[in-house]
């Protein structure tokens, strides 16, 4: 077991129905730790940045509005295996396929609107935090 660090985000429509409290609970009860957080109207640069890695997918301009609809709350989570662990919570992309009790079967709307976002290993987690936290802004205290 490793402690590491995995980039999340509560997505414009899981901010709006007041869910960011539950989901925040549900990773601390994991043992997860919140070490960065912040709310975030996301620009369309940002958005379109963040995930340009899927620039040429058909569902990219609907991605892009999406995340851009409304505030985002980024964060950074720490704790052992946090990346497959937050993937594990999340469920999958899509909320017809995910398992029972994840975060995306209980709230998501669609596969768009799937109300939160994880990095998917430890090179994507290490590029997203950078794109949105600075060291300064995380905690080192766990
Ligand atoms: P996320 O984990 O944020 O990573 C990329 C996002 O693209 C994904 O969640 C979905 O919200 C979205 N996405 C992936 N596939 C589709 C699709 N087929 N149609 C619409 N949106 C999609």
């Amino acid at each position: 077991m490793s402690k590491e660090r995995t980039f999340s985000i509560i997505k414009p429509d899981g901010v709006s129905r007041n869910l960011i409290g539950k989901i925040i609970a549900r990773f601390e009860s994991e043992g997860l730790f919140v070490v960065g957080a912040k709310m975030k109207q996301l620009s369309r640069h940002e958005a379109e940045g963040f995930y340009a890695v899927h620039s040429t997918r058909p569902f990219y301009a609907e991605l892009v509005n999406s995340m851009c609809s409304g505030p985002v709350l980024l964060m950074v989570l720490e704790g052992e295996n946090a990346i497959l662990k937050n993937r594990e919570i999340m469920g999958a992309t899509n909320p017809a396929d995910a398992l029972d009790n994840t975060l995306r079967k209980l709230y998501a709307l669609s596969i768009g609107e799937n109300t939160v976002h994880g990095s998917d290993a430890p090179d994507t987690a290490q590029n997203e935090i950078a794109w949105f936290f600075a060291a300064s802004e995380l905690a080192n205290n766990q």
